[in-house]
C-alpha cells in the first residue's frame, strides 16, 4: 500500500510477479500463438497475479484518457453515482472509503457531500490513475486523500474506519470478489453501508458487450467462465445480492438503473471505447497492429445501429447495490 499524496497510513505496496498475460477475456483459451482467427478454445489455469498486473497495466496507460473524458464519463453514471452516495448514506462528515477510485469522479462527489467534516480516501491498483484523482479533488477545492491499494487488500488499511465504502465499475474486474467484500466489511464500522455499481448483463449493454464480442470473434477466444472477472461477471440475476449476502452483510438491496450513453456519433463511442477502455485496447494487443484499423470499423459499423437524427444512444444497464456491515 502506498500514498500517493499525503496518505500516512503506510508503503511499499506493489504487485508481485513481473510478466502479465492472461486477461479476462482469454481465461479459457490455449496459448497458441497470437493474432490467428483459428484458436481454439480450451480451459487455461486462471492466474490471478498476472491477471492483477495486466490490469494495473491496462490502466496506467488508460489513465489519461479516463481522466480526458471524465465529462462525458460523469454525464453518462452521474445518475447512477447520486444513487450509490444515497444507498451509501454519504452525508455531511461521512469518512469514505472509494475503492478502485480511477480518476475519481465519485471520489469528488462524495468529498462535496461530505463537506469539510468528512473524509474521503480514493484507492486504486494503478497510480498513475489517482495522480489525477488527487489534480481533480485539488482544482475542485475538496478534500480527497489518493492511496495505491489493491481492492482485494482492504484488510491492511485499520478496522471498523470508515462508515461507508463505495465502489462503481470496479468490482467487476477483481478476480477474488468475496476477499475485496470481507474487506469492505473489516473497514467500515458497524451499521456502516456499503454501495456499488457494476454493470448488469451483455444483452442490456450492447455499448460495451458488442465491441467485446467482435474483438473475441477476430481474436477467436471465448467469454471468461464463471466466477471469473469480467464486465459483466455480477451482472446475472441475483448475482451481486448472493455475494454480498454470503460476504455478510445485511439488507441488501439492488436497484436497476438506465444509463444510455449519449455521444454525437458511433465514431465518437469507439474513439471514447479505443482510448480509455484498457480491457478492449489489451484484447487487440493479440491481433497484429495492422489489422486493428479494420476491427474498429466493423465496430463502429456495429454501434452504427444506435445512431439517428439525434446523434448515439448506447444501451447500458447498471445495476446499483447497497447494504449494511
Ligand atoms: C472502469 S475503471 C472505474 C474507475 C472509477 N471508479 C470510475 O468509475 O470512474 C476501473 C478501475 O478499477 C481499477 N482496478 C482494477 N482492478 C483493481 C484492483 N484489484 N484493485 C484496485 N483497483 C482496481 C482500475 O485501475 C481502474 O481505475
Amino acid at each position: 500500500m502506498r500514498g500517493v499524496t499525503d496518505a500516512g497510513i503506510g508503503s511499499d505496496y506493489g504487485c508481485a510477479a513481473p510478466d502479465g498475460t492472461s486477461r479476462w477475456w482469454d481465461l479459457r483459451v490455449d496459448a497458441t500463438p497470437s493474432g490467428a482467427t483459428d484458436r481454439k478454445a480450451a480451459p487455461m489455469t486462471f492466474d490471478p497475479i498476472q491477471y492483477k498486473n495486466t490490469t494495473r497495466a491496462q490502466w496506467e496507460t488508460a489513465a489519461q484518457a479516463w481522466h480526458r473524458w471524465g465529462p462525458v464519463l460523469e454525464q453518462w453514471l452521474g445518475e447512477a453515482t447520486e444513487r450509490m452516495l444515497d444507498l451509501a448514506d454519504v452525508g455531511s462528515g461521512s469518512r469514505v472509503l472509494d475503492v478502485a477510485a480511477g480518476a475519481g469522479g465519485q471520489s469528488l462527489a462524495a468529498a462535496r457531500r461530505s463537506g469539510p467534516t468528512g473524509r474521503v480516501m480514493a484507492t486504486d491498483i494503478s497510480p498513475s490513475i489517482l495522480t489525477y484523482a488527487a489534480k481533480a479533488a485539488g482544482d475542485a477545492g475538496v478534500s480527497v486523500e489518493t492511496v495505491e491499494l489493491d481492492g482485494e487488500e482492504l484488510e491492511r488499511l485499520p478496522g471498523v474506519s470508515f462508515d461507508a465504502v463505495i465502489c462503481r465499475l470496479g468490482l467487476i474486474y477483481f478476480p477474488n470478489q468475496p476477499r475485496a467484500l470481507s474487506g469492505m466489511g473489516h473497514a467500515l464500522r458497524d451499521g456502516g453501508r456499503a454501495a456499488a455499481v457494476v454493470y448488469s448483463t451483455s444483452e442490456r449493454n450492447a455499448f460495451f458487450s458488442l465491441p467485446v464480442r467482435i474483438i473475441r470473434d477476430r481474436v477467436g477466444l471465448g467469454p471468461p467462465a464463471p466466477g471469473q472477472p469480467g464486465p459483466f461477471s455480477l451482472g446475472g440475476p441475483g448475482v451481486l445480492l448472493s455475494q454480498f449476502e454470503q460476504a455478510g452483510f445485511r439488507d441488501v438491496t439492488v436497484e436497476e438503473v438506465p444509463a444510455p450513453l449519449r455521444l454525437a456519433s458511433a465514431a465518437d463511442c469507439v474513439r471514447f471505447e479505443r482510448e480509455s477502455f484498457g480491457a478492449l485496447h489489451q484484447m487487440l494487443a493479440t491481433v497484429p497492429p495492422e489489422r486493428h484499423p479494420a476491427v474498429w470499423a466493423e465496430i463502429e459499423d456495429a454501434l452504427g445501429r444506435f445512431e439517428s437524427a439525434e446523434g448515439f444512444l448506447g444501451p447500458c444497464e447498471l445495476l446499483v447495490v447497497g447494504a449494511t456491515k
